[in-house]
């Protein structure tokens, strides 16, 4: 049986879309059953849509709280029988009640060799910093920001004249690289918290 994946976005979508094309695949271990944002106009919904895959939008702002509004997700992830989470550029704090909920089935992609540059405008930091490498990092969501256990991480150069622009591309194509396969591990139990 397929496990049941809802992804959580916030903008684009470029690595949802890496994750449903995977999971066309007739022998990947996962479908997508929900594609949840927090952003109404959320560029990844239109491209969800187009696959036929059920769509929801919670919008943080009309919740009194952050676990108000953890709850609403909450339902609508259980309304979809989701089995996993995949957060894909979502860009809002999860409430630890949210995260403990669904410890060890909740994943996220995160613009840097975790643990370094957790946080924000990782490829900026990095490219100041000085560094030689930059990449990505595929991990188990805990309660702490960018903290969880890594399942998989790529890695790529940082090149001389390297803009926040030319390295975030360069990472991203990791991104969409190692997020189906590290998608994947978990689904097919090789990867567990
Ligand atoms: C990706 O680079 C992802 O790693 C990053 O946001 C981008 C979303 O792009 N996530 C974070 O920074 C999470 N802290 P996408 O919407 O095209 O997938």
């Amino acid at each position: 049986m397929k496990k049941r994946v809802a992804i959580l976005i916030s903008g684009r979508g470029s690595n949802m879309r890496a994750l449903i094309e995977a999971a066309s695949a007739p022998d990947y271990p996962a479908q997508i059953v929900l594609v949840l944002s927090n952003v109404a106009d959320a560029g990844g919904l239109a491209f969800a849509k187009e696959r036929g895959i059920a769509t929801e939008v919670a919008e943080h702002k009309n919740y009194a709280s952050r676990e108000a509004f953890d709850r609403a997700m909450d339902e609508k992830l259980a309304a979809a029988k989701a089995e996993l989470v995949a957060l894909a550029g979502f860009m809002r704090l999860l409430s630890t009640d949210f995260v403990e909920q669904w410890r060890g089935r909740m994943i996220n992609i995160h613009p840097s060799l975790l643990p370094a540059y957790k946080g924000l405008h990782t490829h900026r930091r990095a490219i100041e910093a000085g560094e030689a490498f930059a990449g990505c990092t595929v991990h188990f969501v805990t309660p702490e920001l960018d903290d969880g256990p890594a399942i998989l991480q790529a890695k790529v150069p940082v090149l001389p004249g390297d803009t926040e622009e030319t390295l975030a591309a360069r990472v991203l194509a990791e991104e969409h690289r190692i997020y189906p396969e590290a998608l994947r591990l978990v689904a097919e139990g090789k990867a567990t918290l």
